[in-house]
């Protein structure tokens, strides 16, 4: 494949991804999603903002230590501070990128940056060779350059190649493109531009119009090579562009696009559970390719053509995407080496013996209880394992409930906090309300319910309940999970599990707010 021929996917879950309200990740959640994006072969893997906090740092450092066949990106606003925090935190990375950005619109220039367009350029020039002292592969982005003028755009654009750039990343930061005008903008711009031979042109869509993926593939037909997109279209507000209807959209309509991607696309279903059950944020059953309809005919006439000749109604195939039958992979009698290895091939690793004994005992008590145990099984229990894992202030000891018809539901639960054992009971409306009060009567987080919801993982009655809860204090908000084969158990650990994150003193930079 010549290099024109490859469409470089440039995956930002977890930086513009974890933008989500509620779907920040700690270093090992990033590091298990980067693993699974590196199996799924993503180019570009940008880990994270390294300046927004400590946490931030390590987490970027921890992935660009850990991941050989996918380059490392980190973000950095175009401010020296910035650029040598992700220098630092790149130092040991295989394959280590600085995206750097600077807005370029006349609102956000005028009322965000107050600086003039002469500034602005000066700026960007500066930050891309400062940038270049730590590595060749730099990208730079004009932060809203949906709604930014295009002769301005121009000649900022020419400016950074020169002082070394070598990916221009056109970022609709609003949402505000629409198709045609998109591709317009990115065709004018390689047109116009001198020196655009010398980078990559990348685009970087956001969904509020629903428009993110319509309007990244209007820009690959125009020559576009590099896009940006997030594992189930997670992101800022809207989300991004999903890499799973980019990447399957190129693939299946070869006839109209001149390049390919390097995905495995076979990866992209378990990937997207993973991101899913990490972040707590659920896959909605249509979404395509990843919802759980996406290949389920209903309907009495296509389920007959689809028998007779799959094409009749099928586009793609679902094991093409990673779709299969659940597979009973361990049991009751499975030793820890045959568990271990298997959470290997889902790219998953232990950091020390405790942990693995953690998790392997919690499979032989899952084991007990459920017959026969999938990868989805084991994903989950793995996800609840490293939860348990974690310093967490909050645990939960043990818990009792009553639920009786005619009666109303009674929870007795015992917490730890701080090391320290405390009782509550609570009556509700139901036994998960039960459950929800007695911790409350213990804990009093001050917090308001803002989702709950509970997901089968397999199928059966004896299937894990996957609960997300998700908390809002003060405007900050707080994703929590739970699994386990009794939805009452799964859901107070969810809740428990929410409620750590928001006793989680934070204070965190945003790329997209402050000065520059
Ligand atoms: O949406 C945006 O403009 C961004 C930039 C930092 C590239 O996320
Ligand atoms: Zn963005």
């Amino acid at each position: 494949m010549s290099d024109n021929q490859r469409l470089i996917i440039f995956d930002t879950t977890l930086r513009d991804g974890e933008q989500s309200p509620g779907a920040s990740m700690t270093k090992d959640e990033k590091v298990r999603i980067a693993r699974a994006l590196e199996k799924l072969r993503v180019d570009v893997i940008e880990a994270g903002f390294p300046i927004a906090s400590p946490g931030d740092f390590e987490a970027v450092k921890a992935v660009a230590e850990t991941i050989k066949d996918s380059t490392v990106c980190a973000l950095a606003r175009a401010l020296d501070k910035d650029i040598d925090r992700a220098g630092e935190a790149l130092r040991n990375a295989t394959s280590g990128r600085i995206h750097t950005f600077i807005a370029t619109s006349p609102i956000h220039m005028e009322k965000k940056l107050r600086m003039t367009p002469d500034q602005v350029v000066e700026q960007a020039v500066h930050a891309v060779k400062r940038a270049r002292q730590y590595t060749d592969d730099v990208e730079f982005s004009p932060e809203d350059a949906g709604r930014s003028d295009i002769d301005f755009l121009c000649r900022i654009l020419e400016a950074v190649i020169d002082a070394g750039a070598r990916t221009l990343n056109i970022p609709d930061t609003v949402g505000y493109a629409i198709p045609h005008q998109f591709g317009q903008t990115i065709a004018t711009l390689r047109e116009r531009i001198p020196n655009a031979d010398k980078a990559i042109f990348s685009v970087h869509c956001h969904n509020d119009l629903g428009l993110a993926v319509a309007n990244s593939l209007t820009a690959v037909r125009n020559g576009a090579r590099q896009v940006e997109c997030t594992i189930n279209g997670l992101g800022e507000r809207a989300g991004n562009a999903s890499l799973e209807e980019v990447v399957m959209t190129v693939k299946v309509r070869q006839d109209l696009f001149d390049c390919q991607t390097g995905i495995d696309s076979t990866q992209i279903v378990p990937c997207s559970r993973l991101v899913s059950s990490i972040t707590g944020f659920p896959i909605q059953p249509n979404k395509a390719i990843v919802g759980a309809n996406a290949f389920a005919h209903e309907s009495g006439i296509h389920q007959d053509g689809v028998l007779k000749h799959r094409e009749t109604y099928e586009i793609m195939r679902a094991q093409d995407v990673g779709w299969n039958e659940n597979r009973m992979v361990l049991g009751k009698h499975s030793g820890r080496n045959a568990f271990r290895m298997r959470l290997l091939e889902l790219g998953v690793s232990f950091d020390s013996d405790e942990e693995l004994n953690a998790a392997f005992s919690r499979f032989k008590d899952l084991a007990d209880k459920k017959h026969e145990i999938f990868d989805e099984d084991l994903q989950a229990l793995v996800t609840d394992a490293t939860l348990d894992a974690t310093n967490e202030r909050l645990k939960l000891s043990s818990m009792r409930v009553c639920s009786e018809t005619g009666e109303i539901p009674q929870a007795q639960i015992t917490l730890v906090l701080d090391g320290e054992e405390i009782q509550g009971t609570a009556s509700g409306g139901g036994p998960v309300d039960a459950t929800f009060k007695a911790i409350e009567s213990v804990i009093d987080t001050q917090t308001t319910l803002k989702l709950y919801s509970v997901n089968a993982i397999t199928s059966g009655t004896d299937a894990l309940g996957e609960v997300t809860v998700r908390l809002e204090k003060g405007g900050r908000i707080a994703n929590g999970q739970g699994a386990d084969t009794d939805i009452v158990i799964a859901s107070a650990k969810a809740y428990i599990n929410a409620v750590n994150k928001i006793l989680q003193p934070r204070k965190r930079e945003h790329p997209q707010q402050g000065d520059v």
